[in-house]
């Protein structure tokens, strides 16, 4: 296995006088795996009897992320006796008389909060420190007892006002921790055409987050590889309508407008054929959740389909239920959401037909929110938008 030159300086930190190492930036630019040998490393040649914590966003994300890699590492297996108890999250690893054990644990796991609580600690590496609730990891830091414990923290950037940048990268120094940031450059193994495809997969604030590694505000257009001339259609490609499959999604809202979207997954693109909007305030008239239930059935036609509703909307599921209509809450991950959608338009592969209209001019002005600290988008003129995530997200992951 070769390294770069900042993979070699986080190989090299264990033996240094810093207290821990944060290392952040770019996607697929070799934080997690050169960090996990190396923690591993130090915690094998420097303490005997001890305790170490992999966590990550959850125990499944560790055992993906950092064990089974960790594992496959032929030198490792041929240094080390390593014993792996999946279903108690434990590794145990020993070298003649030298024993330690590695317990995971995942920051969102509500059973990880109350058994990270017990234990007492020679080093923690926290895997996408910024996924996790500032209390686990506050409580994952004061396990650290042991005399000579190291923290080990990555992460992708978020927002700039995110609490782990604001007390951890920007207070790098004086809490002496080394800082490195990585770029797609630091992982040998990526070729230019890997990096390519992921340069092409991200568009927005999380090109420059996820890509360029940085720590950006979200501000101004959301959307902004969007424009009707790049995304919209007038003419549906050939067998769309037969062979494609059919999805309705739903914003209800009764004093806001209610927005009904027509889609096609159809040869791995998404077609928004047709959409339906009421705006109870421009029409003067707020209809009711049976009007709705009637309205919808008009749009869905002969062939029926699955309906995803906001997941908000108890009461129009209900009734929808109750007339037959097959429904689905559906799931309201924001940032998310968001993001894959930006994705998929910076693919070219979400069409939006020329007659959606109210749609393509939501999309048009739907914005960041720069009042907020945190990343959301403003709560305006968002119905087309919100249903066309509750589209976006009830996809499989492997379409990402
Ligand atoms: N020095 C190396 N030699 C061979 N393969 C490497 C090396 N460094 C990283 N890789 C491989 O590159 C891929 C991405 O690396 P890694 O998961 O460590 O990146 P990351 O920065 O943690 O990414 P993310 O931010 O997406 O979690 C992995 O498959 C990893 O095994
Ligand atoms: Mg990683």
């Amino acid at each position: 296995m070769e390294f770069s030159r900042q993979q070699k300086k986080v190989l090299r930190f264990p033996y240094s006088d810093y207290d821990g190492i944060i290392c952040d930036g770019a996607v697929r630019s070799g934080k997690t795996s050169v960090m996990s040998l190396s923690f591993f490393l130090w915690a094998m040649s420097c303490f005997q009897g001890c305790s170490f914590a992999f966590c990550g966003k959850s125990v499944g994300a560790v055992d993906r992320n950092i064990i089974t890699p960790l594992l496959s590492v032929q030198y490792l297996q041929e240094q080390f006796h390593i014993t792996y108890q999946r279903a108690n999250g434990c590794l145990i690893v020993s070298r003649g008389k030298r024993e330690n054990r590695f317990y995971l644990f995942g920051g969102k796991d509500e059973s990880s909060a109350s058994l990270i609580q017990g234990i007492t600690l020679a080093g923690v590496f926290l895997d996408e420190v910024a996924l996790m609730p500032r209390s686990f990891v506050q409580q994952a830091l004061a396990r650290c007892s042991v005399t000579g414990a190291k923290l080990w923290f990555n992460c992708n950037p978020e927002n700039p006002m995110h609490w782990f940048r604001q007390e951890w990268i920007l207070k790098a120094q004086e809490k002496n921790m080394l800082h490195l940031h990585f770029t797609m450059e630091d992982n040998p193994a990526l070729d230019e055409k890997t990096r390519q495809k992921y340069h092409r997969l991200y568009s927005g604030i999380f090109y420059e987050r996820f890509i360029l590694g940085k720590w950006v505000m979200s501000e101004g257009l959301i959307y902004d590889c969007f424009s009707p001339s790049r995304q919209g259609y007038a003419i549906a490609p050939v067998g769309m309508a037969e062979q494609g499959s059919r999805t309705i999604s739903v914003d209800y809202g009764t004093v806001n407008p209610t927005v009904f979207l027509d889609i096609y997954d159809f040869d791995s693109q998404f077609y928004v054929a047709r959409e339906y909007r009421w705006d109870s305030r421009k029409e003067g008239r707020q209809k009711t959740d049976q009007e709705y239930v009637e309205d919808l059935c008009t749009f869905m036609g002969e062939t029926p389909c699955t309906v995803l509703v906001d997941p908000s909307a108890a009461s129009f599921i209900e009734a929808l239920r109750r007339n037959g209509v097959y429904v689905l809450p559906a799931q309201n991950e924001v940032l998310n959401g968001i993001r894959k959608t930006a994705s998929l338009f910076q693919q070219d592969r979400l069409h939006i037909h020329e007659s959606c209209t109210g749609l393509m001019d939501e999309l048009g002005v739907y914005l960041w929110d720069n009042q907020s600290n945190t990343d959301r988008p403003v709560k305006e003129n968002d119905h087309g938008p919100d249903a066309l995530r509750y589209f976006v997200n009830s996809l499989a992951e492997w379409n990402f």
